[in-house]
């Protein structure tokens, strides 16, 4: 088969993009286990060295691997170029510095994953640039935040762990009027439900350990958007030495194939599960945008088209009913983390919230587990 155009369908994407031309015919792609690559001659060295992330001369720069997970990111998110990294950290970090050193400001949500919020609040003056957080669900605030020296827009479309839903398009219009790069997590939702570079996000992160590679085995993270950015952020992957290992690349590569498939099943089993946490008299407010009471409700109606993803989380009436509930789930696995085929349950630096991401278990077994913990509470 040749290279999956813009005309194939998503899922055939996720299962054929980048992995079309293996040596040999291999269906999967092979894992090039190898720091170096050798030279057939001087030429050969000298052009390699002078384009180390684009062809196989050190695993640093370039990996076949690497480069197949590489191509298969940049189509499944109708983008332009990706890059992969060795965790979502890494990706976050890696970006956000190629846009923003020496000098630069970042506006950023004021809800994020807590180690990409203590990056902003904590490292980034060491390295010349600075951050502002901002309410983004309140457009004047973030307009308010921009100045004359900000050059970023950060945020999480579906932030962690209180599930808000942004209203991206108003965003990236703000983000775009003020001539800035607009850059998305995106871990949450997953190409699957969402591709934010479709309605004009410059660039969109992820931690590829959630979703993308979804068994819970690999650590990875990914970018991808803007050729002419990607290059930038590629050459400072190559510096900084945060790109993915090819093993793991191979692990993320395996995983996306049924990205769509997984989504689908978890959307549909955390609506029941967050519907029936929401009318559980232990539950206090149950954040789920599947749910029609949910302030972020029809905005992603309106992006995903209906499925809502397979995070949900919720406050307990009795705080001090916490541990009971947390220590009294069965199927679902007391662990941090997400997107797993595993259910998993996680608790957060609050007296009363508790995470689900739901897996792909049979509905009835996390319906008992659900309802059993949550009677703990009451
Ligand atoms: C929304 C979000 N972004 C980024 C990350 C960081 O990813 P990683 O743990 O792969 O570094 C996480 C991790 O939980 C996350 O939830």
């Amino acid at each position: 088969m040749t290279e999956p155009t813009a005309k194939l369908g998503f899922a055939t994407k996720l299962v054929h993009a980048g992995e079309t031309d293996n040596p040999l015919g291999s269906v999967t792609t092979p894992v090039f286990d190898t720091a170096s690559f050798a030279m057939p001659d001087l030429a050969a060295h000298d052009r390699a060295v002078h384009d180390m992330t684009g062809v196989p001369y050190y695993t640093r720069g370039y990996n076949p691997t690497v480069h197949a997970l590489e191509t298969k990111l940049a189509a499944v998110e109708s983008a332009e170029a990706a890059l992969a990294f060795n965790s979502g950290m890494a990706a976050i970090t890696t970006t956000l510095l190629a846009l923003a050193s020496g000098g630069g400001h970042i506006v950023a949500s004021d809800e994020l994953f807590v180690a990409t919020a203590n990056w902003l609040a904590e490292d980034i003056r060491a390295l010349g640039a600075g951050c502002t957080f901002a309410d983004f669900t309140d457009l004047a605030q973030v307009d308010k935040a921009i100045r004359p020296d900000t050059r970023v827009l950060f945020f999480e479309e579906f932030t962690n762990p209180t599930l808000r839903v942004l209203d991206l398009e108003a965003l990236i219009r703000l983000g775009h009027a003020r001539g800035l790069a607009v850059v998305v997590d995106n871990t949450f939702a997953s190409p699957a439900l969402l591709r934010p570079t479709e309605h004009g996000a410059d660039l969109v992160v992820h931690s590829a350990t959630k979703y993308l590679s979804g068994h819970g085995r690999v650590l990875a993270g990914s970018v991808a958007g803007r050729a002419d950015v990607i290059e930038r952020i590629g050459e400072l992957r190559r510096r900084l030495g945060t790109g993915v290992t090819p093993h793991n690349a191979a692990g993320v590569l395996d995983g996306m194939k049924t990205l769509e498939l997984r989504v689908d099943r978890q959307s549909a089993s955390a609506l029941t599960l967050a519907a029936l946490a929401a009318e559980h008299p232990a539950t206090g407010v149950v954040h789920y945008p599947g749910l029609p009471a949910s302030p972020g409700h029809d905005i992603a109606t309106r992006l995903t088209g209906g499925r809502y993803g397979g995070m949900f989380s919720f406050t307990l009436r009795h705080p001090h009913r916490k541990a009971a509930v947390y220590n009294a789930f069965e199927v679902i696995i007391r662990a941090t983390s997400l997107g797993d085929v595993a259910s998993l349950v996680d608790s957060f630096d609050s007296p009363d919230l508790l995470r689900i991401s739901v897996g792909i278990e049979d509905p009835a077994d996390l319906i008992a587990d659900l309802t059993a913990a949550l009677d703990r509470g009451v």
